[in-house]
C-alpha cells in the first residue's frame, strides 16, 4: 500500500505524521458531491449504486491529502435490509415506514444475509478498493446495535428518543431482543465488508451518549463488545483494526477501551491528554476537533488543530478526525487548511521529539 499511515497509527506504531480523515468526508459541503447526487436523483440512489458510491467516496481524496477513504453508505442500510422501509422525506432526516412498535414485529425480526440484501454495499467496497489501487486504506462501517435500535424503534431521529426510552424502561426484554438481532446483523455485515476488502472498520454509536451510566453498559456497550468479539481480525496478512465511537461517551472511555476494539473515537468534549492518561497505551485514539471550528477564520482553525495535536502528543496511536461529522455548510477551503495544518504541524512535533532524544 502506498500510504498505510492510518493502519500504522491504529496499531500504535510510529508514523512520520498524524494521519487524518474526516467523518462524513464525502458529503454536501463538496459541490462535486451535490452534482453527483443530482445526477443520481437522491441520496439513496447514490448509496445503492456501487458506481456512484465509488465516485463520491473518492471525491474528497482528489481534493485533500487525506489518509483514508470511508465507504460511502449509511448506517441505516441494515434496518432497511431487515424490511423496515428506509426513506428520506425532502429536507428531513431518515425515516422508517415500519418502525418496531409491537411485540409481533420484534419477534419476527431477523438478521439479514449481507450477501443478499446488502450486496450493493459489498459491491461498492470491491469497486472502491479497485479504484483506490492501494492509495490509502478503505474504512468500512456500521451503526452500533444500540444506535440502529434507536432509529428502528423511534422510526426517525429524535431529540429525546421517547419511544425508544419508553421501551427501554417498560419492556427491556423487547429492546434486548432487538439488540441481539442487531448484534448478529452488524457482526455479519462488518465481516462481509472485511471479506469484500474493507481494511479497518468503525462502529458508530451516535446515540449511546443518551443513555444513563448503567444503561450504556447494558444496552449499548455489551452489544458493541459482542460485535467486536465476532469480527474477523486479520485479512490479506494484516490486522483489520476496529474503531468504536460513542458520541457523548466521554464518561465511559475506560470501558470503551476495554471492549476489545483497537481504537476509541472521541467527540470534541474530551481532552486528548486526559483521554490518553485514562486509557493508557491499550488503544489508539481518534478525534476530536469540534466540527464548528471549520467555520472559524483559517488562523483560528489552524490554532485549534494544533491544540488538538498538542493534547494527544506525539506518542504513537493518534488518528486526527473531527469529533462528529462535517457540517454541510463547511467551507471547502477550511478543510484544505485543516489537512495542511495537521500534516505540517504533526511532522514538526515528531521532528522536535527526535531532536530532543
Ligand atoms: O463518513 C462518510 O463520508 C461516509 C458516509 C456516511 C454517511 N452516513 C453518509 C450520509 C456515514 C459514515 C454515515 C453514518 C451515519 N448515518 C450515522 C452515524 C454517524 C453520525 O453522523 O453520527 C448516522 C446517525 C446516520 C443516519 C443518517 N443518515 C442521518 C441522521 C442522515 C441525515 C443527516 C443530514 O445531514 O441530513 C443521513 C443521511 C446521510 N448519510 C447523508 C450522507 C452524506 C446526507 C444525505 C444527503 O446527501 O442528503
Amino acid at each position: 500500500m502506498t500510504n498505510d499511515t492510518l493502519l500504522r497509527a491504529l496499531a500504535r506504531e510510529p508514523t512520520d505524521y498524524t494521519p487524518i480523515w474526516l467523518m462524513r468526508q464525502a458529503g454536501r459541503y463538496l459541490p462535486e458531491y451535490n452534482a453527483t447526487r443530482a445526477r443520481a436523483g437522491s441520496f439513496l440512489a447514490l448509496a445503492r449504486s456501487p458506481a456512484y458510491a465509488t465516485e463520491v467516496t473518492l471525491q474528497p481524496l482528489e481534493r485533500f491529502a487525506l489518509d483514508a477513504a470511508i465507504l460511502f453508505s449509511d448506517i441505516l442500510t441494515v434496518p432497511d435490509a431487515m424490511g423496515l422501509g428506509l426513506f428520506f422525506a425532502d429536507g428531513e432526516g431518515p425515516r422508517f415506514e415500519r418502525p418496531l412498535r409491537d411485540e409481533a414485529a420484534i419477534r419476527s425480526l431477523a438478521a439479514p444475509d449481507p450477501a443478499d440484501r446488502l450486496r450493493y454495499v459489498l459491491d461498492a467496497v470491491r469497486e472502491i478498493r479497485k479504484a483506490l489501487a492501494g492509495r490509502v486504506p478503505l474504512i468500512g462501517f456500521s451503526g452500533s446495535p444500540f444506535t440502529l435500535a434507536c432509529y428502528m424503534v423511534q422510526g426517525a431521529g429524535s431529540d429525546d428518543w421517547r419511544a425508544l426510552k419508553s421501551m427501554l424502561y417498560a419492556r427491556p426484554d423487547l429492546l434486548h431482543r432487538i439488540l441481539e438481532v442487531n448484534a448478529r446483523a452488524v457482526t455479519d455485515y462488518l465481516n462481509a465488508q472485511i471479506e469484500a476488502g474493507a481494511q479497518a472498520v468503525m462502529i458508530f454509536d451516535t446515540w449511546g451518549g443518551q443513555l444513563s451510566h448503567a444503561g450504556y453498559e447494558e444496552f449499548s456497550l455489551a452489544y458493541s463488545r459482542r460485535v467486536i468479539a465476532g469480527l474477523v481480525k486479520q485479512a490479506a496478512g494484516r490486522r483489520v483494526p476496529s474503531i468504536l465511537y460513542t458520541k457523548g461517551g466521554g464518561a465511559w472511555l475506560e470501558a470503551m477501551a476495554a471492549s476489545g476494539c483497537d481504537a476509541v473515537g472521541l467527540d470534541w468534549t474530551v481532552d486528548g491528554a486526559s483521554a490518553r492518561a485514562r486509557v493508557g497505551s491499550r488503544v489508539a485514539l481518534q478525534g476530536n476537533l469540534d466540527p464548528a471550528a471549520l467555520f472559524a477564520p483559517a488562523d483560528r482553525l489552524r490554532a485549534e488543530a494544533r491544540r488538538v495535536l498538542d493534547a494527544f502528543g506525539s506518542a504513537p496511536g493518534h488518528v486526527f478526525n473531527l469529533g462528529h461529522g462535517i457540517a454541510p455548510q463547511t467551507p471547502v477551503e477550511s478543510v484544505a487548511a485543516l489537512v495542511d495544518e495537521v500534516r505540517t504541524y504533526s511532522r514538526k512535533l515528531r521532528a522536535a521529539i527526535q531532536t530532543n532524544a
